[in-house]
C-alpha cells in the first residue's frame, strides 16, 4: 500500500510530484564513490521507494560517478509514467574523491549525454546547475555563461525543465532572466535555515524549493529538542525532521537519502506525523541553539 500521502503534491515545471520523494546519492559507495556495499539492496531501496508511491528521485551523474544513474535505470526502467527524476550537472569528481567544477560547454553538454545514456531516457525531466564557486555553501559570481549553455540543451529537445542548486538569491534572477527556474536546491534543514526568506519567496513565485541534506546529511540531525519532541509523539526523530519541512512551506519537496530500506520506510511514514503549533514552536529552537 502506498505510504506517500498523494494529496500532498507540488508542481516540478509541467509535472505534479508527491511533496516526500527520495534522494539516489547514499546509494553510491563511501565517500559516494564506486559501488554499493550491497548491490541488491541498493536496487531494493528503489525499488520500495516507488511501490510506496514516490514518484521523484534526486540524483546525478557524479553520484559513483555513473553508479547511482546506472542503479536507477536497472531498478526501476522502463519508468512509471508519472515518475519524475531530477539530476544535476556542474560538477566532476576526481580519482581523490574530490568534487570539481565542471562548467565548460564541453562538460557540461557531456554531462547532459551521460545523464541521458545511463538513465536510459531520451529527454532528462529536470536538470540542476550545480553552482561550485564553493562547494560548500551559495557565493556570489555569474552563472550567465554555463546557464546559457544548459538553455540550449534545453532548446535542443534533451532537457525538460531546469533548476538551480547551491545558489544566490542574486544567481536565481539572473537564472529566471535566461530560462524557467522550476526548482532550486540549496541546504536547509531544521538546524541551517539561511534559505528561510528565499523559500516564502519562492512560493510566491510557484518555484519549487528542494532542500538537500533535509536530515542534516552525513551526520544526521542530533539535539536533545528534537528527540524530545520525536518521543513526545512517539516519532523517530528523523520523521520529526521532515514532517517540519513538510509544514514548513507548501512548495517544499523532500529527498531524504537513505541506503537502506528499513529507513526508507520511516522516512516516508513521515507524511502521516502532524505536528502541533507548540511542536513547530519547539523545533524553531534548534536553529537558534546551534547558530
Ligand atoms: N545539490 C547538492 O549539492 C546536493 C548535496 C547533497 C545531497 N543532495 C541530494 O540530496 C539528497 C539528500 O541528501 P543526503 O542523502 O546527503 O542527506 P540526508 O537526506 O540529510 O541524510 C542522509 C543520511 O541520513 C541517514 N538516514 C536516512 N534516514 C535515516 C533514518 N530514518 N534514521 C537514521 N538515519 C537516517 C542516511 O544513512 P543510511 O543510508 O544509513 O540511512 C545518511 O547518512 C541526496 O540523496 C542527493 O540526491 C544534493
Amino acid at each position: 500500500m502506498s505510504n506517500v500521502d498523494p494529496s500532498r503534491t507540488f508542481n516540478l515545471g509541467d509535472r505534479s510530484v508527491r511533496r516526500l520523494g527520495y534522494g539516489a546519492m547514499q546509494l553510491a559507495g563511501p565517500g559516494v564513490f564506486g559501488p554499493p556495499k550491497d548491490h541488491d539492496a541498493a536496487v531494493a531501496v528503489l525499488r520500495e521507494a516507488i511501490a510506496k508511491g514516490v514518484n521523484h528521485i534526486d540524483t546525478s551523474d557524479f553520484y559513483g560517478p555513473h553508479v547511482t544513474n546506472q542503479l536507477i535505470r536497472e531498478a526501476l526502467h522502463p519508468y512509471p509514467e508519472d515518475l519524475v527524476i531530477v539530476t544535476k550537472i556542474g560538477a566532476r569528481r576526481g580519482a581523490d574523491k574530490s568534487w570539481n567544477p565542471a562548467f565548460s560547454r564541453e562538460e557540461l553538454t557531456a554531462a547532459v549525454h551521460d545523464n541521458l545514456r545511463n538513465l536510459g531516457v531520451d529527454v532528462l525531466d529536470v536538470v540542476n546547475l550545480r553552482i561550485m564557486f564553493d562547494v560548500h555553501g551559495p557565493a556570489e559570481g555569474s552563472i550567465e555563461a554555463p546557464l546559457a549553455v544548459l538553455a540550449d540543451l534545453q532548446r535542443q529537445g534533451l532537457v525538460r525543465h531546469v533548476g538551480l542548486s547551491n545558489v544566490t538569491r542574486k544567481q536565481i534572477v539572473q537564472g529566471r532572466a535566461i530560462t524557467e527556474i522550476v526548482c532550486v536546491q540549496n541546504q536547509y534543514n531544521l538546524a541551517q535555515r539561511k534559505d528561510d526568506a528565499l523559500i516564502d519567496d519562492l512560493a510566491r513565485e510557484g518555484i519549487a524549493y528542494v532542500p538537500f541534506f533535509p536530515l542534516g546529511g552525513f551526520t544526521p540531525l542530533q539535539s536533545s529538542i528534537l528527540s524530545d519532541v520525536a518521543a513526545r509523539l512517539g516519532a523517530s526523530s528523523m520523521q520529526v525532521a521532515l514532517a517540519w519541512l513538510l509544514q514548513r512551506a507548501s512548495n517544499i519537496l523532500l529527498i531524504p537519502g537513505t541506503s537502506s530500506l528499513g529507513h526508507l520506510r520511516e522516512n516516508l511514514a513521515a507524511n502521516g506525523l502532524a505536528l502541533g503549533d507548540a511542536d513547530v514552536a519547539e523545533l524553531d529552537g534548534i536553529a537558534g541553539s546551534v547558530a
